[in-house]
């Protein structure tokens, strides 16, 4: 009996204009458009293999090696759609082998510790969705198959594509119009680089669908947000990344992320996201910019307390020297630059 594979891997993905709230929660449509950046392909990323053949018997998902049920409804979603578009084409070429009623095999693993807080459900939707339409040989483009991969979480549908990338929330009520295109391949703004401080690897609190539902429902300054803040913001970071302007970039980015905690903190009961620790790399980048009277760095924090710092290869040595005078201490933060290198910087 044949079995068929296809392989991909697919990136995590940043948001620097969140993605919080959601119009329709089964087709997982934004109440708001977001722009990420993706990171390189060698840092976090999600590999998927997917095979199908007439003598399986079931779907079946190994995560990092664990078996998992393959049941769960935003999983089945997108399967769905992939097997609809496949039989599409069975149905116009009839030599073609009957996939879209064999079951699935996938094997999925991250080369990052999933339980690090980091964002691997994009990665993992994307590469899943990615791998099983390269199986089906489907002729749909990116931004097509990330309207399958937004059912399977929202924030996926960014990981299709590298470098900086917008999720269109669109108007439709089938969610036809609400998908992912390219701002600027990374190539176009390679200088770009990110550094994530892992403040803490427990599981957040308040998952993302739960804690949106609640913002939505509660938040008067979510309403401000959707309405008049992220829009413009949209628009203007979309223009920030295309002319490579990067001070305009980060304190958009900056200011988004405090908007959303704001509207986490402004939920009822409030939740917290981000905690002591977090808002210590929030003063420390505010600081190292004014040090160097230049916006050089830019902080961004998701549904955790973990950081990621955007800014520019050039001023890594600079960067770093501060980060690592604060945190020598801890371990993984050896010194990546000698001592004369550092005091150019600090003392
Ligand atoms: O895609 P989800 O449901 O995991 O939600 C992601 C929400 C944020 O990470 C906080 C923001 C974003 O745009 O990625």
């Amino acid at each position: 009996m044949t079995v068929y594979t296809a392989s991909t891997t697919a990136p995590v993905n940043i948001a620097t204009l969140k993605y919080w709230g959601k119009r329709d929660a089964n087709l997982n449509l934004p109440t708001n458009s977001s722009i990420s950046v993706t990171l390189a392909q060698d840092d976090l990323r999600t590999l998927t293999s997917a095979a199908t053949s007439e003598s399986f018997e079931k779907d079946t998902l190994w995560l990092n090696g664990k078996e998992e049920s393959l049941t769960n409804k935003r999983t089945q979603d997108c399967l769905q759609d992939l097997r609809g578009l496949r039989n599409q084409l069975e149905s116009q070429d009839a030599s073609l082998p009957k996939m879209s009623q064999w079951r699935l095999h996938i094997v999925s693993e991250n080369n990052f510790p999933t339980a690090a807080g980091l964002a691997s459900s994009a990665a993992g939707f994307a590469a899943l969705v990615v791998a099983v339409a390269k199986l089906y040989k489907l002729p749909q483009d990116m931004s097509e198959l990330s309207r399958i991969a937004r059912k399977g979480s929202g924030s996926a549908c960014r990981s299709l594509f590298g470098g900086y990338v917008a999720w269109e929330m669109g108007e439709a009520e089938d969610g036809l119009d609400s998908m992912a295109v390219q701002v600027l391949p990374q190539e176009a703004w390679p200088e770009m680089k990110a550094a994530i401080l892992v403040v803490s690897d427990v599981k957040k609190d308040t998952p993302s669908t739960q804690g949106m539902q609640l913002t939505v429902a509660t938040s008067d300054l979510f309403k401000e947000r959707i309405t008049s803040i992220v829009p413009k913001r949209f628009v203007e970071m979309k223009e920030a990344i295309e002319n490579r302007d990067f001070p305009r970039f980060a304190e958009m980015t900056m200011k988004d992320s405090n908007s959303f905690h704001a509207t986490c903190l402004d939920s009822y009961p409030p939740i917290f996201y981000i905690n002591d620790t977090s808002k210590k790399v929030i003063r420390l980048v505010h600081s190292i910019n004014a040090f160097f009277n230049e916006t050089i760095v830019a902080y961004t924090f998701d549904a955790g307390p973990n950081a990621v710092l955007y800014y520019l290869e050039k001023n890594e040595e600079k960067l770093f020297a501060f980060l690592y005078k604060l945190l020598h201490q801890v371990k993984g933060w050896e010194p990546k630059y000698n001592k004369e290198q550092l005091n150019g910087f600090i003392n």
